[in-house]
């Protein structure tokens, strides 16, 4: 399907801007399908691998329960319930894998690992997040915004404000530039997102019309945005002692009521890719809260969290009908 079959997507970079945007579309009718009950299976027989060496709840969900959809059959493998890495290597592993998967899904902290297991799988194999980049993310985070703004992509304009040098960022910095949106990565100078990236996604926007804009100043960055987004400050991975100075440096970024009216756009909308620290309703979240004097909430507040703004529960159901797409447009 669209040239797809049999392609990997290690990152964003893996498709032209006409490929995304075919794999959109096929999501908005996979969702339409499955709201109407008209769901044509197209994966039946078809068994995926799912290796999650970080945890998940969205990914590993609209990796399985669009499996299941479409007719086929999953196995999920935590980091330690199989020999990858430590007894075996992701070479190795990949090819014992590939003979017996039609497709794996890899989440995990190095991007080298899910090139290299690309490299030897003779199967595709699905990014569900590294360090450097979140794929899938982005095709959900795309269909989102036009669903919720009826703009097309090119017409769409966004803000992502925090942590720059993230998957997340770096994502949305490739994408945007892609799709041909208007970005502006928004954050303190110790979290700018790296000059490769930028030159890249830059080069990029060059040949398609597309903005990618790095500010420090959120104010200006904001200004007129359809959507601003933000991720956790502190990232799977990253050691837990590094969360009391990355809030200091970070923390003039939350979103909140006065940055949600200072972009000047009364339909300005919320989004956040989840888990979020919006309240003390979770342990980690409770702790940071408190030892930082940050009550309303950390990347962002909970008034804006649980506004009519926040469009941050459309963006993960989209995680389904956009990882179907993927699935279906690689295996059929
Ligand atoms: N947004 C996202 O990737 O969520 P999970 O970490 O729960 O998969
Ligand atoms: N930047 C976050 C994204 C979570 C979906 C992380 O890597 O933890």
């Amino acid at each position: 399907m669209f040239g797809l079959t049999g392609r990997s997507f290690t990152k964003t970079l893996d498709f032209t801007p006409d490929e995304l945007g075919d794999l959109i579309a096929l999501a908005d009718d996979l969702k339409a399908a499955k709201r109407a009950g008209t769901e044509q299976l197209a994966l039946t027989g078809k068994n995926i691998a799912l290796l999650f060496e970080k945890t998940s709840t969205r990914t590993r969900a609209a990796f399985e329960v669009a499996a299941f959809d479409q007719g086929a059959h999953v196995s999920f493998f935590d980091p330690t319930s199989s020999q990858m890495g430590h007894k075996e290597s992701i070479a190795d592993t990949a090819r014992v894998l590939g003979r017996m998967y039609d497709a794996i899904q890899f989440r995990g902290k190095s991007q080298d690992d899910i090139e290299t297991l690309a490299e030897h799988a003779g199967v595709p194999v699905y990014n569900g997040l590294t360090d450097e980049w979140h794929p899938t993310q982005m095709l959900a985070d795309f269909q989102t915004m036009r669903e919720t703004s009826g703009k097309d992509f090119a017409r769409l304009s966004y803000a992502f404000v925090g942590d720059l040098r993230f998957n997340m960022a770096r994502s949305h910095a490739v994408m945007a530039a892609k799709m041909g949106s208007d970005l502006r990565l928004i954050g303190p100078q110790a979290l700018q997102p790296p000059e490769d990236v930028v030159e890249l996604a830059r080069s990029i926007a060059a040949e398609t019309g597309g903005r990618v804009t790095v500010t420090e100043d959120w104010r200006e960055g904001v200004e007129g945005v359809d959507f601003i987004h933000t991720d956790v400050w502190v990232s799977m991975g990253e050691p837990k002692d590094v969360w009391t100075d990355r809030v200091a440096l970070v923390k003039a970024y939350q979103v909140d009521g006065n940055m949600m009216r200072a972009t000047g756009n009364p339909d300005t909308k919320f989004m956040h890719c989840l888990p979020a620290f919006h309240d003390a309703n979770t342990t980690v979240g409770a702790q940071i809260m408190d030892h930082t004097d940050m009550p309303d909430g950390l990347e962002v507040t909970e008034d804006v969290f649980e506004s009519s703004r926040s469009v941050a529960f459309d963006q993960a159901e989209n995680r389904l009908h956009t990882i179907k797409a993927l699935m279906v447009a690689t295996l059929t």
